[in-house]
């Protein structure tokens, strides 16, 4: 099969570039994320697990929106809620009850919810909860592991030595416009390693409000880490933000802390509680969400009903449905297929995380990895599946959807094997080489 054409995508992109800093909104959606060139940046829609690139090719998505898309493309009654909704209308004068009924659900499904607030975006989440912790304790310090935004309080941790977030974010990141004042109240601590937790806390002790963290990503959390998490945020008195906004309504329903049964005190939820509309969450204990009331923590469209019948019909469908059951099985057939197909071909790859969350990675040489996977990828669009260094699995993939997908990978771990024997990809390479990844500290 040929490579896709996608030659209006790229010039619509060129345009984009004129006009749109960085030209697009989201990191994870820049080109050079996936195998430049090859990798179609502009898709017109989608429908279950089928997407549509600007130039008319259509693929088998296993991106699902960057992680939101958890039951599939315009699934029906996600879409005929906000629909329904939108008739209504869904910005008013005064609340809407749906917001209560959001609230409810919530504080049903997430074992740490007693209260709850919204917004629009997991990364806002993350910095509302952060300040809900600084007002609760009266402390500036945060201790953080993993990814949680574009936000002031976040990026500050690069203040102190630009190269704190080349683990947890990206290398050489450019963190112009944070306040310098913001120097050492982000401070970063290892997955699975209490001791840095334990010196974290101690190096500052009484100064630290909050320890936010994914509580797991691609590694398992080890046993006993998070249960040590939850003990040394007790002893220090800090408040125990998880950032659920992956691991949430998909790791299981009430997230990492459902599945691992240790509860934060304070939770933040995004992406696949809503199946891609735009809405997000902070749960948590009532002694401490309380505080909100009297914070200044306020937006417009913060109380958008459309995104909270969204969120409602997309929790609820999940649950009806025990969609996070099939969803865990479809990620394991693709996990076991990937492998057995790695080892047919002798490449030493692996399909690596939770079954709704897969890494694919190569265990090649390091002056090689870029192109490797650069490689792979570009062989996955060939045949027309679209997938990248984070696969996600809707509700909507099939047994043959993942059939499609180890099809092509074994097709490209085959073109991969001829590059290692060779030890040359570029020759196979028709897109131009990644960007670095996030080498995010959870993997
Ligand atoms: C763990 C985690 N936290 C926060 C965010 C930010 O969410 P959003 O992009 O909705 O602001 C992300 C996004 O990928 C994430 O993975």
């Amino acid at each position: 099969m040929d490579l896709p054409d996608i030659s209006q995508s790229l010039a619509l992109y060129e345009r984009a570039l004129q006009i749109i800093p960085g030209g697009t909104q989201l990191f994870s959606r820049r080109p050079e994320r996936f195998a430049p060139g090859v990798c179609p940046p502009y898709v017109t829609h989608g429908l279950g697990t089928r997407v549509w690139d600007l130039d008319g090719n259509e693929y088998i998505d296993f991106l699902c929106g960057v992680g939101p898309v958890i039951l599939g493309h315009a699934y029906p009654r996600v879409t005929e809620a906000v629909i329904a909704q939108l008739r209504k209308g869904s910005a008013f004068p005064v609340n809407h009850p749906v917001e209560v009924e959001l609230a409810e659900l919530l504080i049903d499904t997430v074992p740490c919810a007693e209260m709850v607030r919204l917004c629009k975006a997991g990364g806002t989440a993350d910095e509302i909860a952060v300040r809900i912790a600084r007002g609760h304790t009266g402390r500036d310090r945060v201790v953080f592991c993993g990814y949680h935004g574009w936000h002031d309080w976040y990026l500050a941790a690069n203040l102190a030595d630009d190269a704190t977030l080349d683990g947890h974010l990206l290398p050489g990141l450019d963190i112009r416009g944070v306040p310098q004042g913001l120097r050492g109240t982000a401070i970063p601590f290892r997955y699975n390693d209490l001791e840095s937790l334990r010196a974290a806390l101690q190096a500052h002790r009484g100064e630290v409000a909050a320890i936010i963290m994914e509580a797991s990503r691609t590694d398992l959390p080890a046993p006993g880490f998070l249960e040590g998490v939850r003990t040394l945020a007790d002893e220090h008195d800090v408040v125990l933000i998880f950032d659920e906004v992956i691991t949430g309504f998909r790791l299981a329903m009430g997230g990492a802390q459902e599945r691992y049964g240790v509860v934060p005190d304070l939770a933040t939820f995004g992406k696949a509680m809503s199946n891609g509309h735009p809405i997000a969450a902070v749960c948590g204990k009532r002694e401490i969400m309380a505080d909100a009331a009297t914070m200044f923590i306020s937006s417009t469209y913060y109380s958008d009903a459309a995104g909270m019948a969204a969120a409602v019909a997309t929790i609820t469908e999940l649950r009806e449905r025990d969609a996070l059951t099939h969803i865990h099985a479809m990620g394991q057939m693709l996990i076991d297929g990937f492998a057995e197909r790695a080892r047919a071909h002798g490449v030493a790859a692996s399909m690596d995380g939770p079954p709704p969350v897969t890494h694919p990675h190569f265990d090649v040489p390091e002056e090689l990895r870029t192109d490797i996977m650069t490689l792979y990828l570009q062989e996955m669009y060939r045949a027309r599946i679209l997938a990248c260094t984070v696969n996600y699995i809707c509700y909507q993939h099939t047994p043959e959807d993942i059939a499609a997908f180890l099809a092509a990978a074994d097709d490209a771990l085959a073109v991969v094997r001829r590059a290692l024997d060779e030890g040359d990809a570029a020759r196979y390479l028709r897109a131009t080489t990644r960007g670095p990844d996030l080498p995010r500290l959870v993997r």
